[in-house]
């Protein structure tokens, strides 16, 4: 087991994938159900975040307060990315639950053997994060403007994420 996996962590308000199953294929976009499916997504792709941010100061113990100090307050900050798709979920009355969502990204964090490519790592799946983010905006503006905004606003807060993890990478000792 990797470092990260190695560590209990709670998933919930989400619901996993059983070893061995696959996440379900997300629904058309232009439904209600396939809108769920991208929320539910990436609102679970923000708390493996927020989980990720928050455990590297645990798990790389060599680091200087500097470094775990960033890494604590983008924590915070995709929790509160978090939150927003949650809340937005339930105005919706989209169940958190009704689809498994998948570790596979999870455990692919196992694969940082130090805080560089941890560093690496992150600034890579903020970018996929925004890029994903971007598009979703785009594609819901007409469907559903309030969610488009949430998605757009994401996506530019990542943009400040990815400035920040080049400034710790600054900062990292190996
Ligand atoms: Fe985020
Ligand atoms: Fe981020």
């Amino acid at each position: 087991m990797g470092r990260f996996s190695k560590i209990e962590v709670s998933w919930a308000p989400f619901s996993i994938c059983k070893e061995g199953e696959k996440a379900p294929y997300p629904r058309a976009l232009s439904t209600p159900e396939g809108l769920g499916d991208r929320l539910r997504f990436v609102a679970f792709a923000e708390k493996q975040a927020s989980l990720a941010f928050t455990l590297a100061s645990e798990i790389f113990t060599e680091e200087s307060e500097v470094v775990k100090n960033l890494w604590r307050m983008l924590a915070t900050e995709e929790e509160k990315h978090l939150n927003w798709l949650l809340a937005r979920m339930q105005e919706l009355k989209i169940d958190v639950t009704e689809r498994p969502q998948s570790l596979s990204l999870w455990h692919s964090f196992d694969r940082c053997e130090n805080a560089q490519q941890f560093a690496i790592f992150m600034a890579n799946a903020e970018e996929r994060g925004r890029e994903a983010g971007e598009k979703f905006y785009q594609t819901l503006l007409e469907i559903d403007p309030v969610t488009a905004t949430i998605f757009q606003q994401i996506a530019l807060e990542e943009r400040e994420h990815i400035a920040m993890a080049k400034n710790i990478s600054h900062h990292i000792k190996i």
